[in-house]
């Protein structure tokens, strides 16, 4: 069966509002190299200052509503270092019962979770992690493998553009021998740019690696997403990993903060790494009480999320503009070469009609959550089209790389 089509559609319906910040926009923040954003020079005429901001950039921008500030405030205010605070300890124990693991350990970020999870597994060099060619844990965290366990990395290929697998991670692991840095660790990433990690493959890499020792780890920032979208129960992707980190503030909206999860004695070790690395918090309640509530409140939303995103994608291609993945939850990964234009050709439009989008050249991810809906796709995908027509009207032709480099604006990557 093909990946797209093992997919079930989500069966859990809207259930909440969506709830926006309505905090006014003061500065234009464009994501590009320029140091002052005001002098972008395609920025003709300043944005609304009142209107409401969509921000399209990841799903770590998702602003904490008036809501989850009233929230905060019936918190339990005890130590955390001391393991004395209630929302903290209860968080904990509902994140590592949902996901069928023994124990859980309330973190400040997801490169903290992962790192820690990492660590822990990674007793003594010489030593090394599996992982895919584009995963985070490799990639975006600032190479903590190698800093904090003196890892290797045995970066794979997925061939098939999605996912590795099994026979990919088996040709690819470390041998023991004394010239090595033999695997100890298969580190899979799911969603990994917003595909879903099929669970019969997960189940296959998991024996194999078992079969030989291996520990499993799991950077499941956006698991909520997969699990929304297939249907597929947290505890089952928990089968296979010794250790998962969840994020709480990406999709599901949350502040901040990021869970790892293991069996007891697991997590009693990061418990100590985490103190060594300096993130020991104390009175954490009020963050741990508000992920709670957006696990509750906003995760189930996250089908809906999902189904503007697919017409997004839909309504993009018939545009001419390509997907460079294929769209299977809340992000959109584009290539606009084809339709002629160049992200810096409609960064200005999108931002005087107060839509932010990250990019580069002429490609972009567009990341949806809580607080995007179906009038900021609708803004957008305008926008776009006039641009697309405008550019077309004067002669475009698809975009060549001589003309991309040109443009400057960063990639985000969060
Ligand atoms: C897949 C993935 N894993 C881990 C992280 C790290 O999370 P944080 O930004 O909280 O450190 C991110 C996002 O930044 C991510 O996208």
């Amino acid at each position: 069966m093909s990946i797209l089509a093992s997919l079930r559609p989500a069966t859990r319906s809207l259930a909440h509002i969506r709830a926006f910040s309505s905090t006014p926009v003061h500065k234009l923040y464009i994501q590009s190299n320029l140091q002052n954003d005001q002098t972008h020079p395609n920025l003709a005429s300043p944005m609304d200052p009142n209107a409401k901001v969509y921000d399209f950039r990841s799903d770590t921008v998702t602003a904490p509503t008036d809501e989850m500030f009233d929230i905060m405030k019936s918190a339990s205010r005890g130590d955390d270092v001391f393991q004395e605070d209630y929302n903290v300890n209860d968080l904990e124990h509902f994140v590592s019962s949902i996901t069928g693991h023994e124990a859980g350990m309330f973190c400040a970020s997801g490169t903290m979770s992962n790192q820690l999870g990492l660590r822990t597994h990674l007793q003594q060099p010489p030593h090394s992690v599996l992982c895919d060619h584009r995963s985070h844990v490799f990639l975006w965290e600032a190479g903590g493998i190698s800093f904090h366990s003196q890892a290797n990395v045995s970066p794979v290929y997925a061939h098939n553009g999605v996912h590795i697998t099994a026979e990919e991670v088996i040709n690819n692991i470390v041998e023991e021998d004394l010239h090595t840095a033999p695997t100890k660790v298969v580190s899979l990433e799911n969603t990994l740019n917003g595909m879903i990690f099929p669970i019969e493959e997960i189940k296959r890499i998991s024996e194999h690696a078992r079969a030989r020792g291996i520990k499993m780890h799991l950077d499941g920032a956006r698991l909520w997403n997969a699990h929304q979208e297939t249907g597929v129960p947290l505890s089952e992707y928990g089968r296979y990993f010794d250790s998962m980190s969840l994020c709480l503030s990406k999709g599901v909206g949350a502040p901040i903060g990021s869970i790892l999860v293991g069996d007891a004695k697991f997590i009693r070790k990061s418990r100590h790494f985490r103190k060594l690395f300096g993130g020991g918090w104390r009175q954490a309640g009020g963050m741990a009480k508000v992920a709670k509530h957006c696990i509750e409140n906003i995760v189930p939303t996250m089908p809906q999320t999902h189904k503007i995103a697919r017409r997004l994608a839909n309504e993009l291609q018939d545009m001419g503009i390509t997907l460079t993945f294929p769209q299977m939850t809340n992000m959109v990964f584009i290539n606009t070469a084809s339709a002629g234009v160049t992200i810096n050709d409609i960064l200005p439009a999108l931002l005087r009609r107060n839509i932010k989008i990250g990019g580069n050249g002429t490609t972009s991810r567009l990341v949806l959550h809580h607080q995007i809906n179906d009038e900021a796709a609708d803004i957008l995908l305008d926008t776009l089209r006039d641009v697309i027509a405008h550019k077309k009207s004067l002669g475009a032709r698809p975009v060549s790389a001589s003309e991309i480099k040109q443009d400057a604006v960063k990639a985000y990557t969060q």
